[in-house]
């Protein structure tokens, strides 16, 4: 079984974005999206994260068909196994960074990993309210976040955007190691090439159709 299966997914909104998207994703492996500006990747990445119901096609996470799956039913698997990280992030703006993964432990029926802060470097920043950091951290504090839930896949959307290279690519580092510990997966959008190629597999968005480039 794949953790990730995408079967002939179609989409437009005022015009077509793309049609008879195919792929699949296994466990422990990750794969980049990438493409011009418009093309479609946050769409496309709304579609396979259960955010976003696409005009044809078939998504199937963790063996379950999108299609099948009742609201709380997709509420539960949003909750409960899937990481989204967005092109921008929805800190509690009025919390500290720790009230913040707090939220994500409390729901998630986890404890935070303090590893993973020493990791992402934000262990000394915890305690200060999301709006003193600065926005690389407040990044990290929002993929600090979401692995804190351990979920069984990750779905990210520029998630390193707003970092310098040396801590886009550490970032990156953390990412690939938890999807190899926790046999996972990574989606990743991405404008940057050189992270793109870091994972297992790239596709990239173009004329309508997804392209498979490694
Ligand atoms: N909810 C929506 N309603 C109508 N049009 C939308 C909606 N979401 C996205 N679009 C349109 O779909 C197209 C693709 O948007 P999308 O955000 O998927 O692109 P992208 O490849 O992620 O771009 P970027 O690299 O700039 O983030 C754009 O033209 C956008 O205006
Ligand atoms: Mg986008």
């Amino acid at each position: 079984m794949n953790i990730l299966e995408v079967k002939s997914i179609s989409h437009k909104f005022e015009y077509p974005l793309f049609t008879d998207v195919n792929f699949s994703l296994g466990f422990g492996e990750s794969m980049a999206i990438i493409g011009v500006s418009g093309s479609g990747k946050s769409t496309l990445l709304h579609i396979i994260s259960a955010l976003l119901t696409p005009d044809s096609g078939e998504v199937k996470l963790l063996g379950k068909n999108l299609n099948s799956l009742n609201t709380n039913e997709l509420t539960e698997l949003r909750r409960d196994k899937l990481g989204l990280i967005f092109q921008t992030h929805y800190l509690f703006k009025g919390f500290s960074a720790k009230e913040n993964l707090e939220v994500s432990a409390i729901l998630s029926n986890r404890k935070i990993d303090q590893n993973i802060l020493n990791e992402l470097d934000i262990q000394n920043v915890i305690e200060q309210r999301v709006t003193e950091l600065s926005g690389g951290q407040q990044q990290r504090v929002s993929i600090a976040r979401v692995l804190t839930k351990k979920p069984r896949i990750i779905f990210a959307d520029e998630p390193t955007g707003n970092l310098d290279s040396a801590t886009a690519s550490s970032v990156m580092n953390i990412f690939s190691e938890y999807v190899k510990k926790e046999n996972s997966a990574m989606v990743l959008v991405t404008h940057d090439e050189n992270l793109a190629f870091n994972c297992d597999h790239v596709y990239r968005l173009e004329d309508f159709k997804l392209l498979k480039v490694k």
